[in-house]
């Protein structure tokens, strides 16, 4: 098989004809509940590329929704998972375990914050494992109350659907939902209530003095297992909560015995610019759940905790037929390993900084965008109606959007409110992909808003 050249190559209009044939497959066989963004259906990758059936060789900087951070296809994966899968595919560890699962424990307990000892159960999806992290907590606290924020997202299942905050698409019509979900506000700087005229410190304060009057008033702390927070939200809109708010939240959460699970299924492995976005803050969580990055491709999830709290669960309440699949956890070993030696907590951190001098000099040109935010290779702007303006612009955003898309490039959107542009580039892809990446978007505000 050919080596895919690092580089965007056009052949046809995006979708091309072969894709637009698959299209129509897919329509007539599968659920139109399974949207799809851009229809250009993907035979090959590699790196930052992704070739599509029509020859089209696509720029990625959505990494499947922040997965492939190693890169698609990266070698060590590849290479891990053949032999993996040459020697085992499956016994089920609760059966008969394999070293691989272990391996993968061990390497959680390592990377994860705090140098307490740890344990870890793994899953097959981010959603499993943010229920799975819930069922801890109750089982340990013997509280059943979870607070959630706004604009949270954790999942589709029923119990994560119940701590998402968005309606649509994620909750229409799926309820009842589950109960003993109770949801506090937010630190969204942008559009914290008078932030034009408040410091970072002051939002950060009046966000958490909400939070503590929510959870008294509402939960009681006393009823209260866990609060569960993702410490850079993601399908939310990429919200940065301000500098010591995540900070004041655990100490909150340790005072009254509260759990606190960080959600780092988006922002985990390296994504951040931190191995986790909770190192930036030195905030140790109770119980951290990881997915999307950590096996490069592959289903893989986890709840790594305090070996206290990990190990109240009665033997045999944690499992399923799949979690820690070999095949997968030795994916996750592989994508590792290229982190390691990779160093790629440094690349991201190069590449927000080569995105935001980009995006800066786009805020110059366009007052649509409210903000730049984000950290590592987590990064967002938030688009407006302009002028000062907040109100929520996701017109303009679904129209760059597609114009990317129909330059060969793979871009995403998210927000509460539709109007978040955000970039999750694989973090191996090199300085002259992510150029011409950004180029494509400076040519997309030209001809949306130009
Ligand atoms: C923060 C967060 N939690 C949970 C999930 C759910 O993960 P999965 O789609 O693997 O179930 C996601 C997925 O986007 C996520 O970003």
């Amino acid at each position: 098989m050919t080596a895919i050249s690092q580089e965007r190559k056009l052949l046809t209009a995006i979708p091309g004809p072969k894709s637009q044939a698959l299209h129509a497959r897919k329509a007539a066989v599968v659920s139109a509940g399974v949207g799809v963004g851009l229809p250009a259906y993907i035979e090959r990758a590699a790196g930052g590329i992704l070739v599509d059936v029509d020859g089209n060789q696509l720029m990625d900087f959505g990494s499947g929704i922040a997965v492939t951070s190693v890169g698609n296809a990266a070698p060590r994966v590849v290479d891990s998972v053949k032999q993996q899968v040459e020697d085992l595919t499956h016994t089920c560890f609760m059966v008969t375990p394999y070293e691989a699962y272990v391996a993968v424990a061990e390497q959680l307990a390592e990377l994860t914050p705090g140098s307490h000892e740890k344990r870890s159960a793994l899953f097959n999806s981010g959603a499993e494992a943010v229920e799975n992290a819930v069922k801890i907590a109750r089982t340990f606290t013997g509280r059943q109350a979870v607070v959630a924020f706004d604009h949270a997202y954790h999942g589709r299942t029923n119990l994560t659907m119940a701590m998402t905050a968005k309606t649509m698409p994620y909750k229409h019509g799926f309820g009842p939902f589950a109960s003993e979900v109770y949801r506090a506000p937010m630190a969204y700087p942008l559009r914290w209530p008078g932030a034009a005229d408040k410091s970072s410190e002051t939002i950060a304060a009046e966000a958490f003095e909400s939070f503590v009057n929510h959870v008294h008033a509402q939960v009681g702390e006393t009823n209260c297992a866990a609060v569960i927070v993702e410490p850079i939200q993601g399908e939310g809109g990429f919200i940065v909560p301000p500098e010591g708010w995540l900070r004041m939240v655990a100490d909150y959460c340790t005072e009254h015995g509260i759990l606190l699970i960080a959600d780092e299924i988006q922002t985990g492995f390296c994504r951040t610019g931190d191995w986790f976005a909770s190192d930036h803050e030195g905030v140790v969580p109770d119980l951290i759940t990881t997915a999307k990055g950590m096996a490069g491709g592959l289903p893989l999830a986890a709840v790594t905790g305090r070996a206290d709290v990990m190990d109240s669960v009665h033997a045999g309440g944690l499992g399923g037929t799949y979690g820690g699949n070999p095949v997968a956890c030795a994916a996750a070993l592989g994508a590792i390993e290229t982190m390691r030696s990779e160093n790629l907590v440094g690349r991201a951190r190069e590449i927000e900084a080569l995105f935001k001098h980009r995006l800066e000099q786009l805020r110059s040109k366009y007052d649509v965008i409210a903000e730049i935010r984000g950290r590592g290779a987590m990064l967002a702007i938030e688009l407006t109606a302009g002028a000062g303006d907040l109100t929520p612009n996701p017109t303009a955003t679904a129209a760059i959007n597609a114009y990317c898309h129909s330059q060969g490039l793979v871009t995403l959107t998210c927000g509460t409110f539709g109007n978040v542009f955000r970039f999750l580039p694989p973090l191996v892809a090199p300085d002259h992909l992510l150029n011409e990446g950004l180029d494509i978007i400076d040519a997309a505000f030209e001809r949306v808003l130009g």
